[in-house]
């Protein structure tokens, strides 16, 4: 887990202090799986011609661990789609200052990349699942297979990662009722689990969002009817608050955006696909990151960019269930 304090100064630090130590990176906007919440049924994806190479993902991954970014996290869509990924595990695994590089996969493809995945240098992944029945799973994801993602789930435990962690996005009337089975299943196996409230980011059809939201706070008074939960300061640098089972290695984590801000803590900045950077989830303050790696291959000229990308970073999200969505993107775009 990274560790701020031996690390040199942060030279990316925004307005309100916060360091930006913490770089998510989506590699493509594609998946296989088409989650009720992430996505409408019908989705068009960017062509492939807008999207950063894989040699760029690296520069500006490179660029961010010179100045001070520890943990790179990669996303999607579903990263694992993206061709020749390994690669950019291999690179960015290779640099000097990155102490944490993980990964974030729906796990439908895991069985074939979990070794070499290890190899390159990923010691921690976090797996999407929010539902241990076969029907509901392709209910939630239109189209996935549970099979694959245990499967992959088997091959990640068996290439020997430090720690997995499952990602649950519990909705009310479809998968409510599953959040300690879902507790139970990663303490048999193990894993680590996040319990995440649904963002609304993007029109996603028909579901209803206001409709199906249900609190991290309902799920702890859940929880507290099978398990005792203690409170922890653990932090992975991400935005999940920890609890532990008493005589469990398991944790179980909750982000919930909307009922517990954590965006005064926020460390970490994202880029999308096409190359742009982030500044927050919830907003849409960016850098077309993109446009500086094409027009300069001075390195000198993509740090300043990085450093002055600070300057616009937005003091927090504002996320309201009831309105329509004013985040446009698709989580798919982002990468979370
Ligand atoms: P670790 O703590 O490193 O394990 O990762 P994480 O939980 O931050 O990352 P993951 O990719 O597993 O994302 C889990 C959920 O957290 C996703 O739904 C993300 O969208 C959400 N999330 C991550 N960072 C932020 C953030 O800055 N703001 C909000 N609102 N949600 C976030
Ligand atoms: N709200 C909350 N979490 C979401 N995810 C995808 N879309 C949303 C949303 N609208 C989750 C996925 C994955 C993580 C990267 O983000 O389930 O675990
Ligand atoms: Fe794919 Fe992840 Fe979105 Fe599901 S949440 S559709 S797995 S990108």
């Amino acid at each position: 887990m990274p560790d701020n304090q031996n690390k040199p100064a942060a030279e990316l630090v925004d307005r309100f202090g916060r360091e930006v130590r913490y770089l998510r990176i989506s590699v493509t906007d594609r998946c296989d799986l088409r989650c009720v919440y992430c996505m409408a049924e019908d989705m068009t994806f960017l062509p492939r011609s807008s999207l950063l190479s894989l040699e760029e993902v690296v520069r500006i991954g490179s660029a961010f661990v010179a100045l001070g970014v520890n943990k790179i996290r990669i996303t999607g869509g579903e990263p694992l789609h993206r061709r020749d990924i390994l690669k950019v595990f291999r690179e960015l695994g290779a640099l000097d200052g990155l102490e944490d590089l993980t990964l974030t996969t729906n796990g439908t493809q895991l069985d074939r990349f979990a070794d070499s995945l290890r190899d390159a240098g990923v010691h921690r992944l976090n797996v999407s699942l929010d539902t241990l029945r076969e029907d509901r799973y392709a209910t939630i994801t239109r189209t996935g297979k549970f099979d694959r993602v245990m499967r992959g789930l088997d091959a990640a435990q068996a290439a020997g990662f430090d720690r997995i962690k499952l990602n649950a996005v519990i909705l009310k009337h479809r998968n409510h009722d599953e959040v300690c089975d879902l507790v139970e299943f990663a303490v048999e196996r193990g894993f680590d689990i996040s319990f995440i409230e649904e963002m609304p980011l993007g029109v996603v059809g028909d579901h209803d969002r206001a409709a199906s939201f249900y609190s991290s706070e309902q799920i702890r008074r859940d929880l507290a009817q099978r398990f005792e939960l203690i409170p922890t300061t653990e932090s992975t640098g991400g935005p999940s608050r920890y609890f532990r089972i008493p005589d469990v290695a398991s944790r179980v984590g909750f982000i919930s955006p909307h009922s517990h801000n954590f965006c005064d803590q926020c460390n970490r900045v994202r880029l999308t696909s096409e190359g742009r950077l982030l500044l927050c989830l919830g907003q849409e303050h960016s850098v077309d990151l993109r446009e500086v790696v094409r027009s300069s291959a001075d390195e000198a000229v993509l740090r300043q960019a990085l450093v002055d990308a600070m300057a616009i970073k937005p003091k927090g999200h504002d996320f309201d269930l009831q309105a329509q969505p004013v985040i446009f993107r698709h989580m798919n775009h982002t990468g979370g």
